[in-house]
């Protein structure tokens, strides 16, 4: 694991959308993983404004969401489906049909699940899988005592997420109290995790999920065993943390850091 710590919210943003643009310039039919939530959406509109200004070409990226709240239509307007049209979709030249989320309304959620999991492996797997991080710690919807090798599978919300994601929905009754997320495992499958993390409520989870004990209760300290995570925060996000000194150093002075030192 790595620990970028940049100045500001914008700049922690700005080198993960360069970290994706270049991914996908080196290899331009990227399987790209993407999250959704607040942190994400300066993102999105960065790499847009690399499609449209610098000709960044998603044609042949294939992308896949970590989740989706079980019982809303692709359709309604707080489903994680209508958030990535809206936040990126829409502004790029990506082939729709090459974008996956589970689908929240599906029949059978345990058999979507199952359906996700595998049409990941058949795309070769996950190349490059985006992470924000939730204030119970959770990567993806895996809520306390996910376990750490689970697959992509329906989950039920903690009172603390419903809470953190009420606001987003019109009438907060509406939101869903359960989710079909990527598991722990799948997620651990991917070649490489950028983990994006912002903003001064996050500085204690985030602590935690790098420096604290791996444990199922905090998903997001399962990071702690894949072999090619960067982690992305911004000076506030990054307060608790106790090892600042020696993260800073190695962004400054490892080669591979070099070229977005600006
Ligand atoms: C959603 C997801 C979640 C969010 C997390 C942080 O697809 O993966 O784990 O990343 O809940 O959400 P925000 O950015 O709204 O604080």
């Amino acid at each position: 694991m790595e620990v970028i710590i940049q100045n500001k919210t914008e700049d922690a943003c700005h080198l993960t959308a360069r970290l994706i643009a270049d991914a996908i310039r080196i290899k331009p039919n990227l399987v790209l993983g993407l999250a959704t939530g607040r942190t994400m959406e300066a993102v999105y509109g960065m790499l847009a404004k690399m499609h449209q200004e610098e000709g960044l070409d998603f044609s042949r990226v294939i992308t896949f969401n970590l989740d989706e709240y079980i019982g809303l239509e692709p359709e309604d307007p707080c489903s994680y489906r209508t958030y990535m049209n809206e936040q990126l979709f829409n502004h790029i030249n990506i082939n729709m049909a090459n974008t996956h989320l589970p689908l929240g309304n599906a029949e059978d959620p345990d058999a979507e699940c199952a359906a996700y999991d595998k049409k990941i492996a058949d795309a070769g797997g996950i190349d490059l899988q985006l992470l924000g991080i939730g204030r119970t710690g959770h990567i993806g919807f895996n809520e306390p005592l996910s376990a750490l090798r689970s697959r992509t599978r329906c989950k039920a919300l903690t009172p603390g997420t419903i809470e953190q994601n009420a606001p987003l929905f019109d009438d907060p009754k509406r939101i869903p109290r359960r989710a079909m997320t990527m598991g722990v495992g799948t997620i651990l499958e991917s070649k490489r995790c950028l983990m994006l993390v912002t903003n001064a409520e996050k500085a204690d989870i985030l602590a935690k999920a790098v420096e604290g004990p791996i444990t199922s209760m905090i998903s997001a300290t399962a990071m702690q065993l894949h072999e090619h995570c960067t982690v992305i925060v911004d000076e506030e996000a990054a307060a608790n943390l106790e090892q600042k000194e020696y993260y800073n150093w190695v962004f400054a002075n490892e080669p591979e850091w070099e070229k977005y030192q600006d």
